[in-house]
């Protein structure tokens, strides 16, 4: 049985990976000899209906100076970050006077756009070449880890926040209790915290079980948003779902009674109680879907090699280290993985040891299929690829199904 992060109740795990190696831990083959493992194991809290790791790595060899992955490599998700702070601004009128603090800024992808528009802000972002790179775009940044105590300190430092926003950060932090009294700190009474992160819904129903890694402690839901945010409260007061990482939320928080709590809660409340995800029922068959996958894939690329084939793989994502390393897929069956990001290339992929490339050489590199690992960016990839991946060439996917196109 493991111990709820939220409410202390038991649970049991309702899928058991194995023992897997930091997602993000990309690193030369001199720096492979003793490659630290967890056993990575999810289960559902019946208590508060969380879903969660039942262990995970300490925070400190995830997130340090060479953090593996900067927000800025998708152009489209600079433009969604764009939108996103644009409609912050606009619901709450910010201004010159307001402040903005933004709980794991990276790179600096979402504070720019405050910078731009002269509204204040402040980036807290533990990791420090991530925190440089948003600090050299002028950007104020906290090298730290965002907590109570910590929000304490900006209300003083600082003032309290009209705004506090964070995306694909909440769901890797296991203190969830010090965030929320953090918040609760910090936001100004009638302030909203907005925050996004891969939705649960979407991963049950398209059994995307390589959301799941070492950093995504939670899997989070608007049930389990919402009775988090009572336990401090605040309250739960809006959700827009998002089509990014392939299906995320965005919550709203508010202080309990300052904002009004809209239809769209009680909706997706209600939604997610019929398809029962506030039951154990709803995870049953989820280890057998993930498992389905595996045996397809590993099938698929077995048979390709047999016939002589050229496989790669695109995008070196956090995501395909569970792929890699659940389904035993090493170089012998994907070559290589193309990745634009400078500090994953020339270096081997965290526990199945594939090497990761440059992708200005995936071109010539002239592969016969490409797997991609990230699959959240498709649209992007495909329309920037579509006119070499032709002649015979083929894309692999593997969410929610196997798929060869
Ligand atoms: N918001 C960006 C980055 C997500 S990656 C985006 O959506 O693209 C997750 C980031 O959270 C990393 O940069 C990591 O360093 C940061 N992080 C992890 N724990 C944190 C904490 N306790 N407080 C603030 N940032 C944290
Ligand atoms: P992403 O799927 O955003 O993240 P995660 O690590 O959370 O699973 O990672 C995208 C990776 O794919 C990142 O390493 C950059 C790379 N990438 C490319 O190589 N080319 C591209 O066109 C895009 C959009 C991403």
């Amino acid at each position: 049985m493991s111990k709820c992060l939220i409410c202390e109740n038991e649970y049991l795990p309702f899928v058991d990976f194995g023992d897997m190696p930091i997602a993000n831990a990309f690193a030369i083959k001199e720096e492979m000899d003793d490659e630290y493992t967890f056993p990575m194991k999810v289960g559902f809290c019946d208590g508060c209906n969380m879903v969660q790791l039942a262990e995970q790595p300490d925070r400190e060899k995830m997130f340090h100076e060479n953090y593996a992955f900067f927000s800025s490599t998708s152009n489209y998700m600079v433009e969604h970050f764009k939108n996103f702070a644009h409609s912050v601004s606009d619901l709450q009128s910010l201004d010159s006077e307001s402040l903005v603090v933004e709980i794991g800024c990276n790179d600096g992808i979402m504070l720019q756009n405050f910078l731009k528009d002269k509204i204040p802000c402040l980036g807290v972002e533990p990791s420090k070449n991530v925190a440089n790179a948003a600090a050299g775009k002028g950007i104020e940044v906290i090298n730290q880890f965002f907590d109570q105590p910590l929000a304490k300190k900006i209300t003083i430092s600082h003032k309290k926040a009209d705004a506090i926003l964070s995306a694909n950060v909440m769901c890797h932090i296991p203190y969830m209790h010090s965030i929320y009294d953090g918040v609760k700190t910090l936001l100004k009474h009638d302030g909203i915290f907005v925050f996004e992160d891969p939705y649960l819904g979407e991963i049950i129903e398209k059994t995307s079980f390589d959301q799941i890694y070492d950093e995504h402690v939670f899997l989070f839901s608007a049930l389990s948003v919402g009775y988090l945010a009572n336990m401090h409260d605040l309250e739960l007061v809006n959700v827009e779902p998002q089509i990014t990482h392939g299906g995320s939320m965005r919550y709203t928080i508010a202080h309990k009674g300052a904002k009004t709590v809209s239809q769209d809660v009680i909706n997706l409340i209600d939604k997610e109680k019929s398809l029962g995800l506030n039951s154990a029922n709803a995870y049953s068959g989820f280890a057998d879907n993930v498992n389905k996958i595996r045996d397809d894939l590993i099938m698929l690329l077995k048979k390709l090699k047999s016939e002589g084939k050229k496989v790669v793989a695109y995008g070196a994502t956090s995501k395909s280290t569970t792929v890699t390393n659940y389904f035993g897929i090493t170089p012998d069956l994907v070559e290589c993985i193309y990745d634009t990001t400078p500090i994953k290339q020339n270096k081997l992929s965290p526990g199945a040891h594939i090497p990761v490339l440059p992708y200005e050489q995936f071109r010539e590199s002239n592969p016969d299929y490409v797997l991609l690992f990230a699959w959240n960016h498709s649209a992007e990839i495909m329309k920037k690829e579509q006119d070499f991946m032709t002649n015979g060439r083929h894309w692999i996917t593997y969410i929610p199904k196997v798929e060869v196109s």
